[in-house]
């Protein structure tokens, strides 16, 4: 298994040198990424794939169930190199339909450790009870549930001290929830894109209210 996988990393570098040959000196010396991705581990959504990207256009941190902890040091600390560093223009948080993390956040089993990860899910589950139930049936259901899951991941990371402090300084910025679906291969828009603007109307409703 291994010796293939190997076999097959000789064949793409080869393939890529012939079609560019300074194309492995110009990534190693700069990589200047415009996309911070933040999405599921499941081995289906690969960020560069979906998305058309090639290397050294996407910076990416992947947990189960693409969950934005705000405690998380792994998220935070790939978030603020992405935006102080690499000076990233679109942070995406993208989850998916059929991912394996939301279904075993809505099921009565122990699932050790991933309980706690999970938990968020568990509260947003909580929370959109109502609008839940609405859904015709259990897929449809966890399907909604990791839109919201994304939604909720957007504002998450527009809270952090990190983003905050980008928007103050005047970085442009924005954060967007998409969500990808297995069957399809298609990426959609969950329209919940937060950026420098949405911060400055919040800055002065606050310096209103004071
Ligand atoms: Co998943």
């Amino acid at each position: 298994m291994l010796n293939d996988l190997l076999a097959r990393n000789v064949a793409w570098s080869k393939q890529r040198y012939d079609e560019e040959p300074d194309y492995f000196t110009r990534l190693a010396a700069l990589q200047a990424p415009e996309f911070f991705w933040i999405g599921c581990s499941d081995s289906r959504v690969p960020a560069n794939v979906v998305a058309g990207l090639d290397p050294g256009e996407v910076f990416v941190h992947r947990n189960v169930a693409n969950i934005v902890h705000s405690s998380d040091m792994n998220l935070l600390s790939a978030l603020e190199f992405a935006v102080d560093a690499l000076h990233v223009r679109e942070i995406i948080v993208c989850g998916h339909y059929g991912c394996g993390g939301v279904k075993a956040a809505t099921e009565d089993l122990p699932h050790g450790l991933a309980d706690h990860w999970l938990e968020p899910i568990r509260r947003l589950a909580r929370s959109y009870a109502v609008d839940l139930g609405r859904e015709p049936d259990l897929e449809a259901q966890r399907d909604r549930l990791a839109e919201l899951n994304v939604v909720e991941g957007v504002r998450r990371v527009c809270e952090t001290p990190i983003l905050q402090r980008a928007w103050r300084r005047g970085a442009d910025v924005r954060v967007h929830g998409l969500i990808y679906g297995l069957k399809d291969g298609r990426l959609r828009d969950l329209d919940c894109s937060i950026g420098p603007g949405h911060f400055q109307a919040a800055q002065s409703t606050q310096e209103a209210v004071q």
